[in-house]
């Protein structure tokens, strides 16, 4: 017998978006992972700190902001020993993810090194993509239409075919590439009816049509490109 490795989803940012799966889980837990920024704190925890029990024990998951894969790499192999160390004790460990955790989040890290090895559970959350629809009020898609993902980082070229695929359209990672997305699809005649989203259901929430988005923009940020002019209500 061993602990079970379980991947928590905790939703966009307000609490109250968690699931009641979540919260009895974070409630119950004795060990919680989470990955965090070098420097400062967790997004996830952050979302769920009023839940966790005062003597659990906290393992933050420190991730450089660097591109190369590297060095984060080395810090999952030693995050996962040390999970690792309370599963063979038969302790639960459950492991933050913002958002959900199989909808880019960097909980598939841990689960590609337990998977198969440990039992693992994923307890899915409420994504971005569906706060950032809500909160703009943009409804995506309907019927025989279809969506697509794109990461902000993805070079013109992909960017651009990707463009010609689908029907509606939801930009990740916007961040330093807001000027650059805002460029190619002010060339496919996309921008107008794109809506900018920064910290969906936080305080500091922002809801803006993308022609009036902010020249840099924060890392929790995305834009939402309906299927339809009809579906942009300003
Ligand atoms: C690494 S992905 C994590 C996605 C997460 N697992 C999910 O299910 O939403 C981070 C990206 O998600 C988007 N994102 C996450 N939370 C957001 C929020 N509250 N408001 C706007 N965008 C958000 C941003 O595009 C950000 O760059």
């Amino acid at each position: 017998m061993t602990g079970k490795i379980i991947g928590v989803g905790v939703g966009p940012g307000d609490p109250e978006l968690l699931t009641l799966k979540a919260l009895k889980v974070i409630r119950e837990a004795k060990v919680i992972a989470y990955p965090s920024i070098e420097t400062g704190e967790s997004f996830a925890r952050n979302i769920v700190k009023e839940f966790m029990s005062k003597d659990v024990l906290e393992i933050p998951i420190k991730i450089p902001m660097v591109e190369s894969r590297f060095p984060s790499q080395l810090i999952y192999n030693s995050a996962s020993d040390e999970i690792a160390t309370h599963l063979k004790r038969e302790v639960n460990v459950i492991v933050l993810c913002q958002g959900d955790p199989f909808f880019y989040g960097s909980f598939m890290y841990l689960f590609s090194r337990f998977a198969g090895k440990y039992p693992v559970e994923i307890i899915p959350g409420i994504s971005s993509l569906n706060a950032c629809s809500a909160v703009s009020q943009r409804p995506l898609c309907s019927r025989l239409e279809s969506l697509s993902v794109i990461p902000g980082g993805m070079d013109d070229e992909a960017f651009l075919k990707q463009l010609e695929k689908e029907d509606a359209f939801a930009i990740m990672k916007v961040g330093r590439n807001i000027a650059k997305i805002k460029r190619l699809l002010e060339q496919k005649g996309m921008a107008k009816r794109a809506v900018y989203v920064s910290h969906a259901t936080l305080p500091n929430q922002l809801v803006l049509p993308l022609a009036e988005a902010p020249e840099t923009a924060p890392y929790f940020s995305m834009i939402l490109v309906p299927s339809k002019d009809e579906y942009v209500i300003y």
